[in-house]
This record gives structure tokens, C-alpha cells and sequence, in this order.
């Protein structure tokens, strides 16, 4: 099987896929180039090797339909400027194979966004499931993304996939078009091994104790991730919104704080399992409240209050939006002399100042255990943005660019981005 350090891409073609779904201001200026800055080492290689070079990727979810809004001619100007080298655009990537064709040693084309096509996805358009009609479109669908991958991949002697952030969609670019080349002209790129590295490095090259830190609204989605975890983790912190969840499964007075009443015995079992796995559950006890807060402007409403109060213990017109100092303490000193660390999810609304403390003192307790020799992995743009916003980027020691794609990989699941290279 090729790996890419071992490739020459001198005098070849190389389609690169990437994840440059990248988010824009309302002028079209990217307002984050992390994902972009994460696939320059491949398109480096490539270019340095004397190869030439056919970027793709998706933007949004145009759904099989131009889109002005989700161009990837927009960015063509930042990946040029990233690059150091002027960067040709196909304004259709289905029929871009002669421009592809006229690429020399050291030249880039980038492709318009694939998913302008339905076929990138391969999910019928405009007809509903219950139709009787809908298994003949699907079927029709999964011919049409067939081809649409090999069209793409006949601008290409070599396949590198490096498109982490969407390696959990079974789609023609990420997965299908692999089909098209063989074991010795395909292989993933260097941010794909990084990222798969780092979850493997939690997943199954565990230093102990392993600490890991799940935070966000819902327990819901997070479930998958949390019963794995608790196979694997010496402590789990739960944090943020759901954690309403579990107090309330006990009977707590939580105001009017975010719970998902459908998900009580979801909270009693993750606790149940936590106990029989030996997994030290740490919950916080304390919650910065208010009772007027705007999550449109992420701030404080004019004469609105900002209390603390027990978790179980929240009057009824307040709800709970950040840790408390008392459940701040007790993640910190969770985390303190972990060796391997997983955070994903905030503990607060740390969008707003008034509630970022949670967020911080699990940043910053991280941060302390990196750098007493801990592996730690921030995933999922909350986490991430709460590690730009308390200058912990570079105090961590992976940050992933995948959201929903590192979810998968850590709930255990095997990303077809990585199965079409590696034949699982
Ligand atoms: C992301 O931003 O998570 C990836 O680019 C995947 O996007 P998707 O959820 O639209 O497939």
C-alpha cells in the first residue's frame, strides 16, 4: 500500500480531496483557515515532489444545486496566498478534465464545490423515502455517483485523501473514487495521519489515567461517544449543558436550564455503566446562573442577574449556563496528573464572558497536564474556538479539524475515508 512519504508525485497527477469547508463573513472572507492551513503539508509534498495538483472539496450543503453563496471560488485567492503559488479554478469539476490535462509539474487546479452535484452524495433528490418509486431513484443514484467518481478521478494518475473533517460521509470524492485507482496510486494525505494517529493515541495507545472531558447541550449526541469512552477512561467529566440532564434524573430543581426529559434513563445509565466499568464519573455541583440571557447575542439582557446556585437547587426563573467555582475545583483537579486527554464540548455558554470560567479551568487545567507530559486531543469547533479564545492553541497537543468525523472515529466507528484506502 503507498503512504505518502514514500510517494514521488514527480511528473504525476495528483487529486487531492480536502476539507476546506471552511467558515465565510458575510463578504466571503474566511473568518478560520485552520482546515486550510492543516492540508498545506500534503499539497506542499506534492508540489515540492515536481507533481501537479487537483484540489476538491464541498462547502456547505448546497444539495446537488449551484450556489453562489457556497463557491469555492471564493477562496481561491487564500489558497493561492497559503501556498505560495497561483491557483488555476474549474468552474465545473465534472468537466474539468481539460483543464486537468493541460496542468504541468508544479501547477494547481482547484475544483468548483463538489456537492454542487447531487452525485457527490449520492442521495436522490426530490423524492421522499416513503415513495414506492424511491428505491429505483437510490439505485439510479449509486450509478450516477459511480460515474461521477470516475470522471473525477480521470483528471488523476494518483488518489490522497485528506479531507479528515469529512471522512465519515461515504461520498464519490471521499470514498467511491478510490475504487478508481489502485492500492499503489492511492493513499490517505498527512493531515489524515495526524488526525488518525491522535484518536488511535486515545483509543488504543492509552497512557494512564485517561481523562476525558465531554461537555455541550446534549447528552443525546454524545451517547455513542460516551458509552465507548466508558469502556476506555480511568475518569469522565461531564460538563455543560447536559449535565441538567443527570440532575434532574435525581429528582434536582434545575430551573429553567436546558434537559431532554426523554433522556433521564440515559443519565442513570451512563452512571450505572460508569460504576460498573470503574469509571470515576465527575459531575459538577455548583452553576453560574441568570435569568435573563440572549444565546442570539450571547449576552446578558439589560437588569438581568447573574447568580451562582447549587445544580439542584436552581429557582425556577434561572437557568444554568456555566460551571460554578465549586464544579470548576473539582474538573480541574480531575484533570491535574491525567496522562492521556480527550475534551470535547465546552462546560458553559463561554461565547459570553460571564460564563466562560467552566470552559477555561478545563482549558487551562489541560494545558498544565500537556505540559507535565500529557498526550491531549481538543475536538469539535466548540472546544477548539474555547482554546483560541483562552490562547491555548498551541499549550494542547492535538487539535483535531474534524467535528462530526472525530466523533465517529472515537465512538469507535471505522471512517469510510479511511476504509476506501486502506480496503477495510
Ligand atoms: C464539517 O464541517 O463537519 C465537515 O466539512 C463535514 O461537513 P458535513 O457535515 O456537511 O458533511
Amino acid at each position: 500500500m503507498a503512504t505518502i512519504s514514500n510517494f514521488n508525485f514527480a511528473g504525476k497527477k495528483a487529486i487531492v480531496r480536502v476539507d476546506f469547508n471552511v467558515p465565510l463573513d458575510e463578504n466571503g472572507k474566511i473568518t478560520d483557515d485552520t482546515r486550510i492551513r492543516g492540508a498545506l503539508p500534503t499539497l506542499k509534498k506534492i508540489l515540492a515532489d515536481g507533481g501537479s495538483l487537483i484540489i476538491m472539496s464541498h462547502m456547505g450543503k448546497p444539495k446537488g444545486k449551484v450556489n453562489a453563496k457556497l463557491s469555492l471560488g471564493q477562496i481561491v485567492d487564500a489558497v493561492s496566498a497559503a501556498l505560495g503559488t497561483k491557483v488555476q479554478f474549474a468552474s465545473d469539476c465534472a468537466k474539468a478534465k481539460a483543464q486537468a490535462d493541460a496542468l504541468k509539474p508544479g501547477e494547481v487546479l482547484m475544483l468548483e464545490n463538489l456537492r454542487f452535484y447531487a452525485e457527490e452524495e449520492g442521495k436522490p433528490v426530490g423524492i421522499d423515502k416513503e415513495d414506492p418509486k424511491y428505491d429505483e431513484a437510490k439505485k439510479a443514484m449509486k450509478a450516477a455517483q459511480k460515474e461521477f467518481a470516475k470522471t473525477l478521478a480521470s483528471y488523476a494518475d494518483c488518489y490522497v485523501m485528506d479531507a479528515f473533517g469529512t471522512a465519515h460521509r461515504k461520498h464519490a470524492s471521499t470514498a467511491v473514487i478510490a475504487d478508481y485507482f489502485d492500492a499503489d496510486n492511492k493513499m490517505l494525505g498527512l493531515l489524515m495521519e495526524k488526525e488518525v494517529n491522535a484518536v488511535d493515541n486515545v483509543l488504543n495507545n492509552i497512557q494512564r489515567p485517561f481523562v476525558a472531558v465531554m461537555g455541550g447541550s446534549k447528552v443525546s449526541s454524545k451517547i455513542g461517544i460516551i458509552e465507548n469512552l466508558l469502556g476506555k477512561v480511568d475518569k469522565l467529566i461531564l460538563c455543560g449543558g447536559m449535565t441538567y440532564t443527570f440532575t434532574k434524573a435525581h429528582g434536582g430543581e434545575i430551573g429553567g436550564s436546558i434537559v431532554e426529559l426523554d433522556k433521564l434513563d440515559v443519565a442513570l445509565d451512563v452512571e450505572k455503566k460508569a460504576k460498573e466499568n470503574g469509571v470515576e464519573l465527575v459531575l459538577g455541583n455548583d452553576s453560574v446562573c441568570s435569568n435573563g440571557y440572549d444565546f442570539g447575542t450571547f449576552s446578558v439582557k439589560e437588569g438581568a442577574k447573574i447568580e451562582v446556585f447549587k445544580s439542584s437547587e436552581i429557582p425556577a426563573e434561572f437557568e444554568g449556563l456555566d460551571a460554578g467555582p465549586e464544579s470548576r475545583k473539582k474538573f480541574a483537579a480531575a484533570i491535574k496528573g491525567a496522562k492521556t486527554i480527550l475534551w470535547n464540548g465546552p462546560a458553559g455558554c463561554f461565547e459570553c464572558d460571564d460564563f466562560c470560567a467552566g470552559s477555561r479551568a478545563v482549558g487551562e487545567a489541560i494545558a498544565e497536564a500537556t505540559k507535565e507530559g500529557a498526550f491531549s486531543l481538543i475536538g469539535g469547533g466548540d472546544s477548539v474556538a474555547c482554546c483560541t479564545k483562552f490562547g491555548l492553541t498551541d499549550k494542547v497537543s492535538y487539535i483535531s479539524t474534524g467535528g462530526g468525523a472525530l466523533l465517529e472515529a472515537i465512538e469507535g466507528k471505522v471512517l469510510p475515508g479511511v476504509a476506501a484506502i486502506k480496503g477495510e
